[in-house]
């Protein structure tokens, strides 16, 4: 993190990680073949047989040990997407193999009794016993298929309280790249929200949370940011932004916010080079920087998330 941001010029402080606890993580893709489940070894695609891990909260341990006996049948290799809810086990599988009814039949029996609430083949819904669901700010969220969920809820906790800190003061927020409202929802208790994304299901799905009582309103955009970045015309009205790009950043988005007279800005990121890059745009465009705080949410790999301010002065 630190030479990234040399590398782009910035200075800043950079704070001791914030590391979440072993057996947090509630969201993992898992790689199934012929009996063994578990992930890849180290650059290989060989898969390592899970009997054990520090990784995965012990719910989705649990399924992984179910799921290695339960899914024989499968005659291909598959990626399994599971995220662990509060209302049961998301499971969205791609594999090789079409998806005929005798399969769907064999998966459905075989989810009996685990705790499933959706399962997905191939983009195909195969079951749902409720919808999988998360709760942002005291809101429940019903998450459509494939929506982005933050890897763990430490992380994500940690996360919100600091987004909070940077943007909560503010009357009218900009949540940018807005998911399913993991901002959004926790600071429309004390702000009204525009939330942007270019995912129309997962801004759905926002909108019908930010329906709870005592929420201020939260409007909705479907927008590609990184074509049509909000410019400093519309970012105008607004005390405080959050941005929360995926890996490849935000520099369309930066370089207009570099312009704009946003007062405060609350950059979480899970790539330190883009990171940095969108950085030394926004301070170049007169923002100064504040402490950056590394998340270790993905223990003992090399990923990072981060969290990072930056105000006009
Ligand atoms: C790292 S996730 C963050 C989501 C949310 N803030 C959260 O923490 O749950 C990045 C989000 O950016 C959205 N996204 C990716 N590319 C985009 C683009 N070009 N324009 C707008 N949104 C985009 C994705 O759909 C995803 O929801």
């Amino acid at each position: 993190m630190v030479s990234a941001l040399k590398r782009a010029g910035v200075t800043a402080d950079v704070l001791d990680p914030v590391i979440v606890p072993p057996r947090s993580r509630r969201r993992a893709v898992l790689k199934w073949n012929n009996g063994k489940i578990g992930f890849h070894a180290a650059k290989s695609h060989a898969i390592v047989d899970m009997r054990e891990c520090l990784v995965l909260t012990p719910g989705l341990f649990g399924l992984v040990q179910a799921l290695r006996e339960r899914l024989a049948f499968l005659k291909q290799p598959a990626e399994i997407h599971a995220s662990e809810t509060l209302t049961g086990f998301d499971l969205a599988f791609r594999s090789d193999q079409k998806l005929a009814p005798s399969l769907t039949a064999q998966l459905a029996k075989a989810m009996a009794g685990l705790d499933v609430a959706r399962l997905v083949f191939n983009n195909a819904l195969v079951l749902e016993n409720c919808a999988p669901e998360v709760e942002e700010g005291g809101a429940r969220v019903k998450l459509p298929h494939q929506a982005f969920l933050q890897a763990t809820s430490q992380g994500e906790s940690f996360l919100q309280a600091r987004v909070l800190e940077i943007a909560g003061r503010a009357g009218a927020v900009l949540d940018l790249f807005a998911g399913c409202g993991t901002f959004a929802l926790p600071l429309a208790r004390k702000a009204r929200v525009h939330a942007v994304e270019q995912d129309a299901s997962a801004l759905a799905a926002l909108a019908q949370a930010a329906k709870t009582k005592g929420l201020k309103p939260v409007t909705t955009e479907v927008r590609d940011l990184f074509k049509l970045p909000l410019t400093p015309a519309e970012l105008k009205d607004f005390g405080a932004a959050v941005l929360d790009p995926p890996r490849a950043g935000c520099q369309a988005q930066a370089g207009m916010l570099a312009k704009s007279a946003v007062p405060a800005i609350a950059y979480v990121s899970c790539d330190a080079a883009s990171f940095a890059r969108d950085a030394a745009l926004l301070t170049k465009g007169g923002y100064r920087i504040g402490p950056v705080s590394p998340i270790d949410q993905f223990l003992w790999s090399s990923h990072i998330e981060l969290v990072g301010s930056f105000v006009r002065p």
